[in-house]
């Protein structure tokens, strides 16, 4: 299982400080076998939070990388540079770059090509709008962005981890309830039938949207919701601490 914390445009030196230290205290004793901590600081701030959390089972992660490896492309980050700062993970195709910088699926397979190659794991992330799914789009606008992901990556998407984020979902409050998200998670397991029967059984499938520590146990009490990915509610050490200790009824 996989609780990732997405921090977004927020952090800074001190806050980090004390949201590591609270972090490691909170976590020490508890069992993380059978989950992954994982948190995606602004990437200027690996470097601090690797030194910070180094006693630890807690993961880093970036929130974006280059679809470029090296070169003229001012502003970039490659994924082996956040290999070298202590990420496993990185962010691909969030909603909010796909929306604000115009990110296509296109550009979305290439970046988590390059992840797969520097030896990261892309969290790749699809979604659907408002206005889609009240328009009955949302089942046309997940399967377009399952098949670009599908046919971009062959047999390397199973070195992904696909995050189901409802666009209407995150940073508004609306949840999605627990048996939507299951719905829709259910419906792009199946969509990587098509791969095969291994990928979709084995593929980790998390939800992101307005999650927090109310509605963060029953959420992973779905059967196909592998882990959640928190925004807001990460950024607030106790509530994310408590999201991290959901516990996981089977
Ligand atoms: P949210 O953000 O938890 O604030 O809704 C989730 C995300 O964007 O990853």
């Amino acid at each position: 299982m996989l609780i990732i914390a997405n921090w977004k445009l927020n952090g800074n030196w001190s806050f980090n400080e004390e949201y590591a230290s609270a972090l490691s205290n909170g976590l020490r004793g508890v069992d993380l076998t059978s989950r992954q901590i994982i948190i995606c600081p602004p990437s200027i701030y690996l470097q601090q939070m690797n030194g910070l959390l180094v006693d630890q089972e807690i993961y880093l992660g970036g929130q974006d990388l280059s679809d470029e490896t090296a070169g003229a492309f001012t502003g970039e980050i490659s994924g082996v540079m956040l290999k070298e700062f202590g990420c496993r993970y990185v962010l691909v195709g969030h909603s909010e770059r796909r929306l604000k910088y115009q990110e296509s699926n296109e550009l979305i397979v290439k970046k988590a090509l390059n992840a797969i190659a520097a030896g990261l794991k892309p969290v790749v992330c699809i979604g659907e709008t408002q206005e889609q799914r009240q328009s009955l789009q949302a089942e046309k606008v997940l399967s377009e962005q399952m098949t670009a992901l599908i046919d971009g990556l062959g047999q390397q998407i199973e070195q992904i981890v696909l995050a189901y984020e409802p666009i209407w979902a995150i940073g508004t409050g609306q949840t999605a309830s627990a048996l939507q998200a299951q719905e829709v998670h259910a419906l792009l397991r199946g969509m990587l039938e098509k791969v095969s029967p291994l990928v979709a059984q084995n593929m980790q499938i998390i939800y992101g949207g307005s999650v927090k520590a109310e509605n963060a146990e029953e959420l992973l009490r779905m059967s196909d919701i592998d882990g959640l990915l928190v925004g807001g509610a990460s950024l607030v050490v106790a509530e994310f601490l408590s999201i991290c200790t959901a516990n996981r009824a089977t």
